[in-house]
């Protein structure tokens, strides 16, 4: 068997099709939206990291130091012989904290959309670790999800508080899809951004390198779809949304003005200070998080937190 396996889950035009549907309905809607997924290509990618290197940036940092307080336990607790990374992305120091815990880990099977990214990751991470077998998975993982058989007890990472990105019934579907790959012994381990002071958490997300971040949605649909979106002609917006416990991104237009999508036939207004919602990033609490968890069929066994609880790894098994 060689070391590395690449599974395609996903048409190879499902990207752009995708795109185009969701800018057709995201932009045709009142009030207008764009789902979060779409600031990934390259130079995204790029300013997420560079985002993750922000002082005001905590999430990353958080989650890194709980993994590295915490992996060994969470190994122990597993004794995992595969390990499953949804949204895996780029290689990371998670992933390396991770891998470095788990001596018996058998098989890595990163799953993301990005075929680059896959590869990339896969042929860094092989380097280090030439006897791991890497089964990547070209997949999305809020859509149908099959796993290779691989030996278990598995153990489902979905890291970043990318879940905060799902609206609540959104997660309750993919929790409950979640909780269909796990067999008895299986686990997810679930990290999450805590609700805090509204100053500190607005102040991670309103930012330059943010700002830029965001905006890259708009020339992603420029490239792709032939969009005449003009960057500055857009301000970055945050907020917290103090009774959904989420921030928002927007972008504002600051004139009236009408976009045209030639790969969609489509011309969009903008009236002025009209605001188009790019990203959710919803905010946990244990209790709730529990109460989720539990209504998709997931038990929660463990709870890692920095000490000043900033982030929060959720570690939970099928429900008997
Ligand atoms: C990777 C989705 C968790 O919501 O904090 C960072 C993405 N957006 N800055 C987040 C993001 C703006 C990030 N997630």
């Amino acid at each position: 068997m060689t070391p590395f396996r690449l599974t395609r889950l996903l048409p190879k035009d499902a990207t752009g099709a995708d795109l185009r549907a969701d800018v057709r309905h995201g932009l045709t809607s009142t009030p207008k939206t764009l789902p979060p997924k779409w600031f990934y290509d390259a130079h995204g990618s790029e300013l997420f990291k560079k985002i993750t290197e922000l002082a005001v940036y905590y999430p990353t940092r958080a989650e890194d130091e709980i993994l590295a307080a915490s992996a060994a336990e969470i190994a122990a607790e597993t004794g995992a012989r595969t390990l499953v990374e949804l949204g895996s992305g780029a290689y990371s120091e998670k992933t390396r904290h991770l891998l470095d815990a788990l001596p018996g880990l058998h098989t890595y099977v990163p799953v993301d959309v990005s075929e680059s990214a896959l590869r990339q990751a896969g042929q860094a991470l092989l380097v280090e670790r030439p006897f791991l077998r890497v089964h990547a998975m070209i997949a999305d993982f809020t859509g149908t999800l099959v796993l290779p058989e691989t030996p278990g007890p598995r153990l489902v990472a979905f890291l970043g508080s990318t879940i905060g990105n799902l609206l609540p019934a959104e997660r309750a579907v993919f929790l409950a899809s979640v909780r269909d790959l796990l067999a008895p012994g299986d686990c997810l381990l679930l990290g999450t951004d805590l609700v805090k002071d509204p100053s500190v958490l607005v102040a991670a997300y309103d930012n330059a390198p943010t700002s830029d971040f965001n905006k890259n949605v708009l020339s992603v649909i420029n490239r792709e779809l032939g969009a005449d979106f003009d960057l500055d002609a857009f301000d970055h917006a945050v907020l917290w949304d103090v009774a959904q416990e989420w921030i928002e991104m927007r972008l504002r237009s600051r004139t009236e003005q009408t976009v045209k999508i030639p790969a969609l036939d489509l011309a969009v207004d903008f009236a002025e200070g009209e605001e188009l919602r790019t990203e959710i990033s919803a905010k946990f609490r244990l209790p709730s998080l529990v109460n989720e968890l539990s209504s998709c069929g997931l038990e929660l066994s463990h709870w890692f937190t920095t000490p000043a609880a900033q982030f929060g790894l959720a570690l939970a098994s099928p429900s008997l």
